[in-house]
């Protein structure tokens, strides 16, 4: 059989990435250009200088990519993008640079789903991996749980109703003083701290499957607020062991209640928040003990990335599917 050779690209928010993977699960190349530097003085992503920075970005990471990967433009197969979710402004620079290059190389567009892309960083990680699994999201802009029924078939059965895990990372983090992306900062203060506080006793997992995010975070603010006012220390360590072990509890429960229910035996983890050490361990374990197998990409395809895009955009390819034209315009709210 012919090899399949797809160029992904990705701008959604702060990283500008382009990838070319073979078949849809080897990566030959995974090139990110990060913004985080610029935007950690002003403590989060700007969307209008982020725009601007993904324009500079992109052609060269595109030409990184190809030149990495050993592959011409014309040797790719297709050209796969993120068309939502995302910044807008963000988007639709690398909708516009897919688009440019599908025409001149007259190879097909293929539009991709963030989400679903970061569910398919799965596939390159675990080149053994069928569908169908279940799937945690756990992202900056997304929480959500995923039955993939098929390498198209991507099924929401639960979502969270306001914040999404990772801003309330990012939240937390900011009120504690610690730089952007708050993630990772939270991380590794937590191994250092103890988890001995309860911001939230009341969160459980719920059997609708929803989450929410902001009475927790809501909840962690009111504590160092209170503790300023107070003049008192703020225990950085302890609050972020504590919001890591509260936050993660109770994604975990509600996801084992939707593995359990569908009487899943495989499930992934995806997004940036899954590159969390305590998540991965706690989740796997908590799986393990209902004898469901968790796969758990390396950090580097958890966070955004365009080898995942290409994987994704490589099944609707391989299908027929989400082929787009030159009309493909971004969509934020996807
Ligand atoms: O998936 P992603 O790269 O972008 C979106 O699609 O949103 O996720 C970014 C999020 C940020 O909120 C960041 O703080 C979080 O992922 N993150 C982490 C870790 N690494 C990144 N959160 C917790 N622990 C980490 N190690
Ligand atoms: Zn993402």
């Amino acid at each position: 059989m012919k090899d399949i050779y797809v160029l992904g690209i990705e701008s959604s928010c702060d990283e500008t990435a382009a990838a070319v993977v073979k078949n849809g699960r080897e990566c030959l190349s995974n090139v990110i250009a990060s913004q985080i530097e610029i935007h950690r003085r002003f403590g989060g992503v700007v969307p209008e200088i982020a725009g601007r920075n993904h324009l500079l970005a992109v052609m060269p990471v595109i030409d990184e990519a190809l030149t990495k990967a050993g592959i011409t433009k014309e040797q790719l197969s297709a050209v796969a993008v993120t068309y939502g979710a995302g910044l807008i402004g963000c988007l639709l620079v690398g909708v516009s640079a897919a688009k440019a290059l599908s025409y001149a190389i007259e190879k097909p567009l293929i539009k991709v789903n963030h989400i679903e892309g970061h569910i398919a960083a799965n596939f390159i990680a675990f080149p053994d991996l069928e569908p169908p699994f279940l799937s945690l999201v756990a992202s900056g802009g997304h929480t959500s749980i995923v039955a993939v029924n098929g390498y198209t078939e991507y099924v929401p059965i639960g979502a969270t109703t306001d914040d999404a895990i990772g801003e309330a990372f990012d939240k937390v983090a900011r009120i504690l003083g610690l730089p952007y992306p708050g993630g990772p900062e939270i991380d590794k203060r937590a191994k250092l701290g103890q988890a001995t506080i309860r911001f939230c006793p009341n969160l459980r997992a719920r059997s609708d499957l929803a989450y929410s995010f902001s009475g927790l975070k809501t909840a962690v603010v009111n504590y160092v607020h209170n503790l300023t006012q107070r003049g008192e220390e703020i225990p950085v360590n302890d609050i972020c062991a504590s919001f890591t072990a509260e936050a993660v509890g109770y994604l975990t429960d509600t996801f084992v209640i939707a593995a359990k229910e569908r009487g899943v035996k495989k499930a992934v983890l995806a997004g940036g928040v899954a590159a969390n050490s305590y998540l991965r361990a706690h989740l796997s374990e908590a799986l393990k003990r209902e004898g469901i197998t968790l796969c758990v990409p390396p950090p580097v395809l958890c966070t955004d990335n365009a080898a995942m895009i290409a994987a994704r955009g490589y099944y609707s390819f391989a299908e027929g599917k989400d082929v787009a034209d030159l009309t493909l315009n971004a969509v934020s709210n996807l």
